[in-house]
């Protein structure tokens, strides 16, 4: 199907098939992000999308504003265009405890004269509010919040996001003749870190969080680069309506809207009274971390939809609504001093030293400011007042400057390394400063030990890093392989070590020696290569001889002009690009790491011989797995996968056949469904090898 052939159309089965192409891409769509239920491969929609494309070339007056071609991005604009909101969108007061919340019920309830009510109980989202206008089911446009009254026109960026629908399901007649539905643009968190990430990688400026994230990507004049951002969008109300009789409640108002293939959060339940609405309140705090979008609290909305007009509003907030915040992540406190901390990799991490703060339920004295590029961006100097925020379980990070200090001190990259002295060099184009010393520089000596011993590569358990610390500053352990030289008596040589656990440390040594091909080279702690990287290139080489074979044929190569001849027996793993590949080289030339392997052998560190995986019925299939299963670790899954010729991998690409997913899955969940990746769960996993009429237990 070339243009030439759609040249040839009539007008009148052009414009049949365009429609009939229209309609099959709406449909898939809808199944990709809001049903997470994708019925064809990436590969089938991109075609049916590229006829659609060359059909609207040939004809220009096919083109229609629901057409699925806007999803790649109109052409970018000068500036955004205002918009005046033809019903203001309000905003929410709120309550932060259970006082302010029985004061808002008993408002409610007075003012109608009721006893008790119900309200529909919702997450607050943390992202922005946007209107979509739809005039007889297509949408016309699309804006921002703005300051309520007036907002900016976003429609050709709206248009890039998979979750809004350019045209509303079900059938024709149920559609308004104007509607308009509000509801919130975010990024959700996976998608943010990913993007900072790259961002990073790429020397460019990161977002502080996922919020700012989304208004950049929303605002953005080129619509392309709003497509490139993982937004995401989920409905909650219905603004003005003209030609639709309205329901009587709130929750069938969202079910309307649900019909219409809007996206609408699972998340939102009606309740009774304020005991229903404390319920809710924590079952969502308790949820909160493991959600995969930032919410700053929970909002409940009178579910009569006539008991809104009766009570109205005051100021810029309706009286039938309020949103309970949950305790802040952030506090205010005082920069007192900055230290560089060394990785394993040798990189330097500012770490701000502040004065204890009580933040999000613990009290903090020690947060990350990642590279110099954000300390730079932030604007902060030791003496400063800052924001730290904690966000669910990770490390707390100053978020911004607050105030500057009296008398402030500049932060600068100690020139030196803070732990051995080497030269501390920055490479070009990379954001971290490292130490060049090696594994002459203790902090990079004593992390990648405590790597090669971690849970994940050789799994040494009591060597903490206590011990480990000990042990490398009597210069008795100055590599992996001195590991293996440890005895008893050493051992109890050192503090707090009585001989009953110098023992134990020595009996986990020794069964470390069995492992896997690849979680011995994932504790290697070659640059950039995790365990996912290790599992390709040792299921790849199968053995260390053909990978370090590889390394060397590949070795002159690393510098190659073009990038497309750098390592070109290395890349044939899945998984491994230019720069990883380089490190790889680097890893296995040096002379050093080639005697440590060696020791490491002779001392008896093993692994199986490769397995033949040829033949069973997801023989050259890849699947990679999120979320959590019902009743089956991930780990169990793999093997069952394995078991029966497939492959796993750690992140989906093209290349991926099936995502398996369970509960909560997140980033790699929406990956897939970017980029059509058929999405399975563990019933379906089990159809796809009872089918073939194999057994899952071999
Ligand atoms: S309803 C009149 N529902 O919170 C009520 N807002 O503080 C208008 N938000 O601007 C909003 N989740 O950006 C509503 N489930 C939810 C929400 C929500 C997040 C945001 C929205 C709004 C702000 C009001």
């Amino acid at each position: 199907m070339g243009t030439p052939a759609h040249r040839k159309l009539s007008a009148a089965t052009a414009a049949q098939r365009a429609a009939e192409l229209r309609q099959q891409l709406h449909e898939h769509n809808h199944r990709y992000y809001v049903l997470d239920a994708p019925a064809i491969p990436d590969s089938e929609y991109d075609r049916l999308l590229r006829e659609l494309q060359e059909l609207e070339t040939a004809h220009p007056q096919l083109r229609t504003a629901d057409s699925p071609t806007h999803r790649v991005g109109a052409p970018p604009r000068e500036d955004l265009v205002p918009v005046r909101h033809r019903q203001p969108m309000q905003s929410l007061d709120n309550c932060f405890d259970d006082v302010e919340l029985r004061n808002f019920d008993r408002r409610v309830r007075e003012g109608l004269g009721r006893e008790a009510v119900e309200y529909s109980a919702e997450p607050k989202i943390d992202g922005l509010a946007i209107s979509l206008t739809y005039e007889r089911g297509v949408l016309v446009l699309g804006a921002t919040r703005g300051d309520g009254e007036t907002g900016e026109d976003v429609t050709d960026n709206l248009r890039t996001l998979g979750a809004i629908p350019l045209r509303l399901g079900g059938a024709g007649k149920q559609w308004p003749a104007v509607i308009e539905i509000r509801g919130e643009v975010y990024m959700p968190r996976p998608g943010f870190e990913r993007m900072n990430r790259a961002l990073e990688q790429r020397g460019e400026k990161t977002f502080v969080n996922p919020r700012n994230a989304a208004a950049g990507a929303l605002r953005q004049l080129d619509p392309a680069v709003t497509a490139s951002r993982p937004l995401a969008f989920l409905a909650y109300a219905m603004g003005r309506v003209e030609g639709f009789a309205l329901p009587k409640t709130h929750a069938a108002v969202l079910e309307q809207l649900r019909r219409w293939n809007l996206p609408v959060s699972e998340l939102i339940e009606t309740v009774s009274g304020v005991e229903g609405c404390q319920r809710y309140y924590e079952k969502i705090g308790a949820r909160r971390v493991t959600l995969d979008f930032d919410i700053d609290g929970v909002v409940y909305k009178l579910n009569e939809l006539a008991g809104r007009e009766e009570l109205g509003s005051v100021a810029r907030a309706p009286r039938w609504a309020i949103a309970h915040k949950y305790p802040a992540e952030e506090a205010l406190t005082v920069l007192e001093n900055v230290e560089f901390q060394v990785g394993r990799t040798g990189t330097l991490t500012p770490v701000a030293r502040l004065k204890p703060v009580f933040v999000g339920g613990v009290t903090v004295s020690n947060a990350t400011l990642h590279n110099m590029d954000e300390i730079g961006r932030l604007e902060v100097r030791i003496g400063d007042e800052v924001v730290v925020r904690r966000a669910g379980d990770v490390i707390p990070s100053v978020a911004r400057l607050h105030a500057p200090g009296s008398q402030r001190k500049k932060i600068t990259m100690p020139a030196r390394c803070p732990v051995c002295g080497g030269k501390v060099e920055r490479e070009e184009g990379e954001v971290a400063a490292r130490c060049t010393n090696g594994l002459s520089c203790r902090a990079q000596l004593l992390g990648s030990l405590l790597h090669f011993v971690s849970r994940r590569a050789l799994d040494i358990e009591g060597l903490g890093d206590k011990l480990l610390a000990q042990l490398v500053d009597r210069e008795v352990v100055s590599s992996p392989a001195d590991i293996f030289r440890l005895t008893a008596e050493t051992l109890s040589g050192l503090e707090r070590m009585a001989a009953k656990s110098a023992a134990n440390v020595i009996a986990a040594i020794e069964a470390s020696k069995a492992t896997t091909f690849e979680r011995f080279l994932y504790a290697l702690g070659i640059r950039d290569v995790g365990e996912t990287t290790a599992r390709e290139l040792a299921r790849h080489f199968g053995s260390l001889e053909a990978l370090m074979e590889a390394a060397a044929a590949d070795v002159d190569t690393t510098h190659a002009g073009k990038e497309k001849d750098r390592c070109p027996t290395l890349r044939q793993v899945p998984d491994v690009g230019p720069v990883v590949a380089a490190f790889i080289c680097h890893f296995f030339s040096e002379i050093r790491n080639q005697k440590v392997i060696a020791q490491l052998r002779a001392s008896g560190v093993h692994w199986p011989a490769p397995k033949e995986s040829a033949g069973g019925v997801l023989s050259g299939k890849t699947f990679v797995l999120t979320g959590a299963l019902p009743g089956m670790s991930r780990d169990e899954a793999g093997a069952l996968i394995e078991a029966n010729g497939g492959k796993t991998s750690g992140s989906v690409s093209k290349k991926t056949d099936y995502v398996l997913a369970g509960a909560d899955a997140g980033s790699k969940l929406a990956k897939a469904e970017k980029l059509g990746v058929a999405v399975i769960d563990l019933d379906g996993l089990k159809k796809l090898i009872g089918q073939a009429g194999l057994s899952s237990a071999s």
